[in-house]
């Protein structure tokens, strides 16, 4: 393939990569947006291989590598439960850091680049700050991994004097790359690498580390971003304007994303950086002096139904527990038996509802539920007042009152579905347990408040029983 044939696929490429961006913004768009980044993507591939840089001995190396890679890809998405999701793409992202690390090793070395003057040292300079990102983002990603699967404690690890040792590794950094750009030998300049890549290596480890349990979608959603800004720094070390423009796709995307979830939780991305919030979570609720205290009223699933056929308006906020217990379908069913009925059903989704963005969309949309009853927080907020029943099914954190009525609360200011408005609000869950943020929820002992306790699926079937005898 000629080299202006290739570029003319990259541009087609490049741009059904927006247009899939573009189609993942909405849900009723999302599966032609996939389509489209399919497309791309299987473009972009075959213009490599077959583009003006990769000689015929090369392709068997290259099909090779698809074939293990791709069977390690099916394999683990095939594997892996919706709930793990945030996991396993924590842990594509470290790929893409080590990635840009051994293409930043493999450039320098390579010795059929031959460079001189400026264009030697923006070369070098690319190099450096390529595999400083990709360092950060392999191992901060391989932790982000480890805590997101339980595999490492949710507790911020902080310790002492962390922001003057992240300093002064970074003036380190500094440093060593001048020594990079001033190497007289290749082994000079290796060493200063070396010494930079373990660096970045540690401030990844320990950037994650501090950071506590109720950040970690803002973190996985930042390490997103740093991936796409490791892929274009690779783009540039290769020449490969492609990679460039994807990776800042990915790297503008997921710097976005990060800041929307960080007002959707009402924290600072630069307090969410320094570390320090949140605990492991799912823990018993604990007393404490003037934590919301007092009696709870339980509710059964005839109870339940009972409410449900008398109401005229109807909440539905799901949550996290929901796509445990997939009762999804339960919910669609019941959903379906009461706007049959005539009463007006939509639903509440918390922008961090669930364990990653858009987690509750996916699953009502798997449902079949109908995308224009589906609401987001700002939208349904102001409803709950002419609400009959709101109906919590496995949320805790988004739907916590504690974070507008408590200055205190580790979640203050964060904003949530006022569901405790609503005439009633019925909260499905298993047990008195706290959310992912591992605060106490108020909302439980409001006088106008019903737990019905169970396993949602379980709960919600004998709800859709009692609704149909
Ligand atoms: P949570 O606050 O984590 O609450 C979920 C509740 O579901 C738990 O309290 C649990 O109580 C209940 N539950 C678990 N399994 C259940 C089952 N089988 N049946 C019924 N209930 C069950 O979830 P949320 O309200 O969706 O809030 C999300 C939280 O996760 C936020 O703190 C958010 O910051 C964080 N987070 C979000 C994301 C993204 S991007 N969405 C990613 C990571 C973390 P029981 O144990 O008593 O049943």
């Amino acid at each position: 393939m000629s080299s202006s044939l290739a570029t003319v696929a990259y541009i087609a490429a490049i741009i059904l990569f927006i247009l899939s961006l573009g189609g993942l913004s909405n849900p009723e768009t999302a599966r032609r947006g996939n389509v489209y980044g399919m497309i791309g993507m299987a473009i972009a591939v075959l213009a490599t291989i077959f583009g003006p840089r990769v000689t015929m001995a090369g392709i068997p190396w290259i099909v090779g590598a698809m074939v293990i890679g791709g069977s390690v890809g099916l394999f683990a998405a095939k594997k892996v439960q919706m709930t793990q999701m945030p996991e396993l793409v924590a842990l594509m992202h470290s790929l893409v850091g080590l990635a840009a690390c051994l293409v930043g090793f493999a450039s320098y070395v390579d010795t059929s680049i031959v460079l001189t003057g400026a264009e030697k040292s923006i070369h070098e300079l690319e190099i450096y700050v390529g595999i400083y990102i990709g360092a950060v983002t392999f191992s901060g990603s391989i932790i982000a991994f480890g805590k997101l699967s339980g595999k490492i404690g949710g507790k911020p690890v902080l310790l002492p004097g962390r922001h003057a040792i992240n300093g002064i590794a970074a003036l380190a950094v500094f440093y060593f790359g001048y020594a990079f750009l001033q190497a007289h030998s290749p082994a000079d300049g290796l060493t200063a690498l070396t010494v930079m890549t373990v660096l970045g290596l540690l401030f990844g480890i320990h950037m994650v580390m501090a950071i506590g349990g109720a950040d970690m979608p803002v973190v996985v959603s930042m390490l997103n971003s740093y991936s796409g800004w490791a892929a274009a720094a690779t783009g540039f070390m290769l020449s490969n304007d492609l990679l460039i423009v994807v990776g800042a796709l990915v790297g503008s995307s997921g710097a976005i994303l990060s800041y929307i979830m960080c007002r959707a939780m009402n924290r600072n991305f630069i307090s969410v950086i320094a570390g320090g919030f949140g605990t492991g979570g799912g823990t018993a609720a604990k007393k404490k002096d003037g934590e919301p205290q007092g009696e709870v009223t339980a509710i059964s699933a005839l109870e339940t139904a009972e409410l449900l056929k008398e109401a005229k308006n109807v909440v539905i906020v799901p949550g996290y527990g929901m796509a445990v217990a997939q009762a999804q379908h339960a919910v669609f069913e019941i959903t379906q038996f009461l706007r049959e009925k005539g009463v007006n059903v939509r639903f509440g989704i918390h922008p961090v509802a669930g364990r990653m963005p858009g987690h509750m969309n996916v699953l009502l949309a798997e449902a079949k539920v109908p995308y224009d009853i589906v609401m987001e927080m700002d939208e349904i907020n102001a409803d709950f007042p002419e609400t009959d029943v709101s109906m919590v099914i496995g949320a805790n954190d988004i739907v916590n009152p504690a974070a507008q009525e408590d200055p205190t609360s580790p979640i203050a200011g964060m904003p949530v579905l006022e569901v405790w408005k609503a005439k009633t609000s019925i909260m499905m869950k298993r047990s008195m347990a706290s959310g992912y943020a591992g605060v106490d929820n108020p909302l439980f002992y409001k006088d106008n408040n019903r737990m019905l306790f169970g396993d949602a699926k379980k709960t919600l079937d004998e709800v859709l029983t009692a609704l149909r005898a």
